[in-house]
């Protein structure tokens, strides 16, 4: 086995074969989505959400970041692991992005990096692309921008098709790998998807995309509590683990554990 390179997801879109992409921030996820065939983990700033427990992703540094990209690589053998950078460490222009996607690449030895934006942000790809770091665009929703897109709304609705178009085509251009369209209606993504010669990631934009992503914890139940629409639970992990743990809880009480064989 070797390390999935970008040059195989884009011959997978030749071959129209779809594949998968996950979240991951610590090690034994990723050596199990990474055993399961994943071939792609982004340590996402949703970590931002997941792993730290911030209300959005705006506050989350490169320095909280970048220990878990480098956990996530270290635990992989397969997966191209890609690093997202955080608001804030990119948008001033080409060189601040450039210095990031460097520190990225040379601080955790992630594969990729990944940023938010479209057409405004076609410089900063430019620049990352022209150094040899391969750079995952994502356009449609993009959470770091919620401020201005005034919450989690489906963009690309009706006569703005055409927007998300032109930000997909941009990054295209501008030399990104792949393009995650998050939450842009079925039939746009599908026109991304069949005019780009890059591979789309959906997350909330259907089934034509050439790949899908999902937060890990979403696709296995361990956050509760209301969902978006696009997510699907495969387990109920917060289930699993609130079972274990109450018995756990319940054998220390009742004096069952440890038992003779767990003692020296
Ligand atoms: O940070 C993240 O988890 C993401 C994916 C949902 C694409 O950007
Ligand atoms: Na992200």
């Amino acid at each position: 086995t070797r390390r999935i390179r970008t040059r195989d997801l884009l011959a997978a879109k030749e071959r129209g074969e779809k594949w998968s992409m996950l979240t991951s921030y610590d090690q034994y996820t990723a050596s199990v989505f990474d055993s399961a065939g994943i071939p792609v983990l982004l340590v996402g700033d949703s970590a931002a959400n997941n792993v730290f427990g911030y209300e959005t992703t705006l506050p989350v540094t490169a320095e909280e970041l970048l220990p878990l990209v480098r956990a996530v690589v270290r635990a992989t053998r397969q997966a191209l692991v890609v690093g997202d950078l955080p608001f804030g460490s990119y948008e001033e222009g080409p060189t601040q992005a450039l210095r990031t996607a460097v520190r990225f690449m040379k601080e955790s030895g992630c594969h990729a990096v990944k940023l938010e934006g479209g057409r405004r942000f076609a410089a900063q790809i430019e620049a990352i692309v022209g150094a040899g770091i391969p750079v995952m665009a994502h356009v449609g929703f993009t959470p770091q921008r919620e401020h201005t897109i005034g919450g989690y709304r489906v963009q690309g609705r009706g006569e703005t098709a055409d927007e998300v178009l032109d930000d997909a085509r941009a990054v295209a251009e501008a030399g990104a790998f792949a393009v995650v369209l998050e939450m842009v209606p079925g039939d746009v993504a599908k026109r991304v998807t069949a005019e780009l010669p890059i591979p789309t990631v959906g997350i909330g934009a259907g089934p034509e995309t050439d790949a899908q992503v999902l937060v890990w914890q979403d696709m296995a139940g361990l956050r509760t509590g209301r969902a978006p629409r696009f997510v699907k639970r495969y387990a109920d992990l917060a289930e699993v683990l609130g079972e274990a743990t109450r018995r756990f809880a319940d054998e220390v009480r009742g004096g069952e554990f440890p038992a003779a064989e767990h003692t020296f």
